[in-house]
Formats: structure tokens, sequence, C-alpha cells
């Protein structure tokens, strides 16, 4: 399989669907990534948690239209992984399917929050979230860096939300540098199979990881290509 972007120095970008993807990449040492959320557009009230996963991923489906079951990608980054270990970025609406997921393996859990300093305004003095949830799920033996500053540890952090005129829904690099800095050492292979504008790989290789990214749409693989070709002449490596 062909990558639509190699640096020749350990970061890679595929174009396509990450399930059909993955199976064929390398075993990687953590998955960082920010799949895409419920879409909420504009449909009924959702609310209540139902105790079997189905039933509650049919009720998101029914009051948004959309739904993100995160069940096939995580067995498949299972597969692709030694020790399970990774960040996923998600709505409040997906943290119950997620933590099913983890309490069924035996897997444990830990939920981190971006604060945003500066969330969009809606109607009628509303504004739209103010916190957006990763959550890491890890197995035992999982790697943790314990030589860092007490900051790095923090489960939550405040920063302002950035326009991107590239994706809709871009994530401050801090959503992605820190998990990488707390879960893997040098040359650690990263994985983010939703890769969008490709912020995963940039940090990833300011950090001194190797990273593998996967995105559907071209238009994104492009942006992300670009981008890290961009910071290469930015660093001027
Ligand atoms: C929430 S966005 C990621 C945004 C990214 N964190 C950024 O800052 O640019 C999710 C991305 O996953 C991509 N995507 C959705 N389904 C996919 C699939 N099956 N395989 C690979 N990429 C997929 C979408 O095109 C979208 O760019």
């Amino acid at each position: 399989m062909q990558p639509y972007y190699d640096d020749g120095k350990g970061i890679q970008i595929y174009h396509g669907d990450c399930l059909k993807v993955l199976p064929h990449l390398p075993k990687a040492d953590l998955c960082v990534t920010d799949p895409p959320y419920v879409l909420d557009i504009g449909a009924k009230k959702y609310s209540g948690i139902y105790a079997d996963r189905g039933a509650h991923l049919n009720k998101i489906k029914d009051s948004f239209g959309y739904i993100f079951d995160p069940l096939p990608i995580i067995d498949l980054i299972d597969k692709n992984m030694n020790v399970f270990n990774g960040y996923f970025w998600t709505s409040e609406d997906l943290l119950p399917t997620y933590i099913e997921i983890a309490k069924e393996r035996n897997w444990k859990w830990h939920i981190l929050c971006w604060c945003k300093a500066n969330s969009i305004p809606a109607h009628f003095n509303h504004r739209l979230n103010d916190i957006e949830f990763c959550i890491h799920i890890f197995q035992s033996g999982a790697y943790f860096n314990n030589e860092l500053s007490y900051t790095q540890y923090f489960s939550y952090f405040i920063q302002p939300l950035h326009a991107n005129k590239y994706h809709p829904t871009p994530k401050p690099s801090i959503a992605l540098s820190n998990p990488i800095l707390v879960s893997s050492k040098p040359d650690d292979l990263i994985l983010d199979p939703y890769l969008g504008t490709g912020t995963t790989l940039i940090e990833a290789r300011k950090l001194g990881r190797r990273g593998i990214g996967i995105e559907i749409d071209e238009k994104y693989c492009k942006v992300a290509a670009d981008r890290l070709a961009q910071s290469v002449m930015d660093l001027n490596i």
C-alpha cells in the first residue's frame, strides 16, 4: 500500500477509510485521534443513558441523525498494538459507549477535558459546548512517562478555540501533543486513523516520534501534507 505522503523520516499519511487501511499498517505504540463525533444537525434533543450499548447508540442516531460507533476501529487498533493505548476525542454523548467498550475488555480509562475559553455564541445568550472530552483507554502495562512537569499530567486544559480555514473541527495542538508526551517515548510510532488536517503528525514529529495518519477525505490529506511539508521548512530540517 502506497502512502499519500511520506517525509522519509517516519511520518506518513494514507488516504482512505481507516477500517480498510489500518490492517495493512505496522503495529503502533500509541493512538491519538479525533474521530467524527455525533453531528448535531439540530434534530430532537438527546438525553438519557441506556444500559445497553446498542440501544444507547440507536438513541443518539434517532436524536441526531448520525452515528459514530467506536467499536470497529477500537477492535482494529487493538490488533495493531501490542498493548492497547489510545486517546479518543469525543462528545459527552459517546463517552458511555467508549467506557462500556473499555469495561468489557477490562481496560482502564480516564477522561481529559479541553475547556474552551471562547466557546461559540448561540441563541438567547447561550453558547455552544464549552467543554470537549477525550477518553484515554489503556491496557495494563501501557507506557506512562513519569518524568514530566506537573502541568502535563493535568486532566484539563484551558485553551481558546482557534478558527481554522481548513477544517470545521480543529483541535489545539496541546490536545494532541500532551497525550503523546505522557504516553509515548521518542521514536515510538503514533497512529491517528482520523487525521483531519494533520496536527497529530506535526506534534508527533516535533516530539521526535514517528507517525502514521489516515484520512478519508483527499482534501484534508492535501492540507495535512502541505502543513507537514511547510513545517519541515519552518523548522529548517
Ligand atoms: C474530527 S475530524 C479530525 C480533525 C483534526 N483533529 C484536525 O484538527 O484537523 C475527523 C476526521 O476524520 C475523517 N474521517 C471520517 N471517517 C473516516 C474514516 N472512515 N477513515 C479515515 N478518516 C475518516 C474526516 O474526514 C475528518 O477529517
